[in-house]
């Protein structure tokens, strides 16, 4: 009984079990369980996605009034990946394989309004005045000249509704006099109908697809991707909360 006692594991020795029990256990399962847990959508915060590069309708310009921004739901197939990476394709002999896997946005479209007093970030946003929707748009929908589609591409603001500070979903509020802003719910982020910060926690404006066109037909068609940039220097660094 002594010799046995002069042998016993000391608390410390526990612990040490424990601890290389646990690395151990690590790297045997932590392949295998990644393996199989081998993300079904693979998104990288940073832009690198596997959402598809096409183009996608977003909607007619001429819908989108002077005073306030319409939204608009635009579905980007998605890559699937399945022990390799491929793109779903429908089968005809089966119903259910008709659709591919898509990526929900809400793609927020309002006019550009001027900035009339340009504010200090991350303590007064700027002030704008009334946005400029393109004139020809009153008595027209289609058939678009190459000079109109200039206009509007260059007057058009094309926003996620992602909130810059955490990802949650900003909508358009109005007040009484009519006045609106994008009200974060989370925590309070405002923007400007122009979707530049105006207050609140987000670091940056709401984040802007780079690439949109406008075509012939009147509609704006949008490729997935968005302006990551760092945040307000000396304020606030930023991740994308984007997808
Ligand atoms: S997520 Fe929008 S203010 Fe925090």
């Amino acid at each position: 009984m002594a010799e046995l006692q002069k042998d016993k594991m000391t608390r410390t020795d526990f612990l040490a079990l424990g601890v290389t029990g646990t690395i151990m256990g690590a790297i045997i399962t932590v392949p295998a369980a990644a393996f199989l847990l081998e993300p079904v959508i693979d998104i990288g915060i940073l832009g690198q996605t596997n959402v598809d590069e096409g183009w996608q309708e977003v909607g007619p310009v001429a819908e989108v009034m002077i005073e306030e921004p319409s939204v608009f739901i635009v579905e980007f197939p998605i890559d699937q990946i399945y022990g390799e990476q491929r793109v779903q394709e429908a089968n005809p002999e089966d119903p259910r394989s008709t659709e591919r896997f898509t990526l929900r946005n809400a793609v927020w479209l309002s006019w550009k309004a001027p900035i009339e007093r340009q504010g200090r970030q991350g303590n007064q946003g700027n002030t704008i005045g009334t946005p400029e929707k393109p004139e020809f748009l009153n008595n027209k929908s289609e058939g678009f000249t190459p000079e109109e589609i200039r206009q509007v591409e260059e007057g058009i603001n094309v926003l996620n509704n992602s909130c810059a500070h955490l990802g949650c979903p900003v909508r358009w509020i109005t007040n009484v006099d009519g006045e609106g802003e994008f009200l974060c719910p989370c925590h309070g982020g405002i923007y400007d109908i122009n979707g530049n910060w105006y207050g609140g926690p987000p670091p940056r404006g709401m984040y802007r697809y780079t690439q949109y066109e406008v075509r012939e037909n009147g509609r704006l068609y949008v490729k997935h991707g968005f302006d990551i940039e760092e945040g307000i220097p000396g304020i606030s660094e930023t991740e994308p909360y984007v997808v």
